[in-house]
């Protein structure tokens, strides 16, 4: 007997509204609305699935994700999740679409057999309403995966003047790295938050490190100023060093780190 296939799904409420994808067309279920997931890889852990799934069918990651129930259908076993929190913003990178519904809206889309119950036992708030999957360790989990995952938080659509700051762990084999997001002439550059001339953080005294012309940055705490897109200090005590550059590369809508 062959064994049964394995599939994750997540759950994620937020503001009492759930979060649905739409199956794209031709596969099985077509144009149902279901909890998105997707099938386990072998030698992959549930949660890794889930993650890989919804960062390739949301262009989101889920954060903290528990186990919530599973369902059997013929020979596919569904794993549930219950997700704690979500980085980024949800879109149909792999799916036909997304959305957040209440449970009143919920209750009336067409689902594959195994989601539908699970949207009735979800509505369980007041008045039969979705009850946020978040919880007292969410922020603490959240702030734990920014530094971890490559992706840089507010790097899309990044506009000349404008800086994302960011804190990494496990770049160069460091337990972390804090660095600078910023748009130059040839395109974004991140740069380790620190001056060559003593390793200080640009913005120790002021956060204001971008220049208004936008084509340098300045070391807040004696002034040197660093060209960009190279980083290279045209004048102060560092004169003629540059800033490290972090390489980035794109994701989705925005710029990861590169991997370490
Ligand atoms: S610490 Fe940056 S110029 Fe002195």
């Amino acid at each position: 007997m062959s064994s049964p296939l394995l599939v994750v799904a997540g759950i994620f409420v937020k503001e009492g509204r759930l979060l649905l994808a739409q199956r794209p067309a031709g596969g099985s279920y077509p144009g149902l609305w279901e909890f998105p997931g997707g099938k386990v890889h072998a030698g992959e852990t549930p949660e890794k699935a889930l993650v890989r799934e919804w960062r390739e069918e949301l262009d989101a990651t889920p954060v903290g994700p528990l186990p919530d129930g599973f369902a059997r259908e013929a020979e596919v076993i569904l794993l549930f999740f219950r997700v704690r929190a979500l980085l980024g913003e949800p879109r149909p990178a792999g799916c036909a679409a997304v959305r957040w519904c209440s449970a009143a809206e919920a209750r009336l889309l067409a689902m594959p057999p195994a989601d539908a119950p699970v949207v009735e036992r979800l509505a369980v708030g007041e008045g039969g309403a979705f009850r946020d999957t978040s919880d007292a360790e969410t922020p603490g989990l959240v702030s734990e995966a920014r530094e971890r995952l490559p992706f840089i938080e507010g790097s899309a659509g990044l506009g000349p003047g404008q800086v994302v700051k960011f804190r990494k762990q496990g770049i160069g084999g460091r337990a972390y790295v804090e660095g600078v997001l910023v748009a130059t002439a040839s395109g974004p550059r991140a740069f380790e938050n620190l001056c060559p001339h003593v390793p200080i953080p640009l913005d120790r005294i002021h956060d204001d490190i971008v220049r208004p012309d936008a084509r340098h940055l300045v070391c807040q705490n004696h002034g040197a100023l660093f060209e960009l897109p190279s980083g290279r200090c045209i004048s102060g005590p560092c004169e003629g060093e540059d800033l490290r550059e972090i390489p980035i590369v794109p994701a989705g809508s925005g710029w990861a780190v590169a991997d370490p």
